[in-house]
């Protein structure tokens, strides 16, 4: 069991199905919480189930991370309320399941904001507090960023950037003691990784061809790998992704 007491952990996406499993998991491993979300909603109710199951009092904002000022806005805010910041978990994303001719740029620009530009922002204002207490950044990529996919050129080309950008920033801080690592998941059972979500007029031949062979991993699976590689017993694993996909990208 991973141990993160006296640890701050900052966790986007919280309301959603893995940004959630993540909350649970660092939150039953004694973590101090800053959680966020564009969903109020979906975020109370993370909130009110840390609460039932014993974990501390969640620091937690409502906040839409399409923007530069919003992310420095959620790392200064969190370092200011709860003393520092040991653990960045760039969770929150968006998907685009469409035919390529039909994506609009306001569609290719949210993508690219809340998937790709977020992360960056987040990241780097969130580094030199990391420096502070030598801790770590998980970013949230996918087994997209390793295929082609039909249907998911925006979403694809944002998890193939992040997963360079965590290299990239990897190197850049490999003379210091944090570490920066992302976490690649295959098909997962949250609401994002349903199918019959998908627009009716695709080719269904190619949209099978991204559907894994085996079932979709529960999130809870996918945090508890998070959790793994933001712990102590993870530092040898710098400027790695780490797949979590059932074999989907193997063959
Ligand atoms: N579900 C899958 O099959 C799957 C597969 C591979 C990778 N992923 C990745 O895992 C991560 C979590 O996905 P999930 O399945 O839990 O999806 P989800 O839709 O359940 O959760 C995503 C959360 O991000 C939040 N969010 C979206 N835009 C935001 C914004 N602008 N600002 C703040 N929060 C915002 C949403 O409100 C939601 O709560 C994502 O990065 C996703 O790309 C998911």
């Amino acid at each position: 069991m991973e141990n993160f007491d006296g640890k701050v952990v900052l966790i986007t996406g919280a309301g959603g199905g893995l940004g959630r499993e993540t909350a649970f998991a660092f939150g039953k491993a004694g973590a101090t919480l800053s959680l966020a979300d564009v969903n109020a909603e979906s975020l109370a109710e993370t909130v009110a189930q840390l609460r039932s199951m014993g974990c501390a009092e969640p620091l937690f904002a409502v906040i839409d991370l399409d923007t530069r000022d919003a992310c420095q806005q959620l790392v200064s805010d969190t370092v200011q309320r709860c003393g520092g910041l040991d653990v960045l978990c760039n969770v929150a994303g968006i998907l685009n399941v469409s035919h390529m001719a039909n994506v609009t740029e306001a569609q290719w620009q949210k993508i690219i904001a809340v998937n790709l530009s977020a992360p960056f922002w987040l990241c780097q204002a969130a580094i030199p507090h990391l420096l502070e207490r030598q801790g770590n950044i998980v970013n949230v990529a996918s087994s997209g960023a390793f295929v082609g996919e039909s249907y998911l050129v925006p979403y694809t080309a944002t998890k193939a950037g992040l997963v360079q950008m965590t290299k990239s920033m990897a190197m850049e801080f490999i003379k210091t003691g944090i570490r920066i690592n992302a976490v690649a998941p295959g098909g997962m059972n949250t609401p994002m990784g349903n199918p019959d979500a998908f627009p009716k007029d695709l080719d269904m031949e190619l949209v099978q061809q991204f559907i894994p062979v085996r079932p979709p991993a529960e999130p809870a699976m996918v945090a508890d790998l998070i959790l793994y590689v933001a712990s102590d017993r993870a530092a040898n694993i710098h400027g790695a992704c780490l797949l979590s996909d059932g074999g989907h990208t193997a063959g």
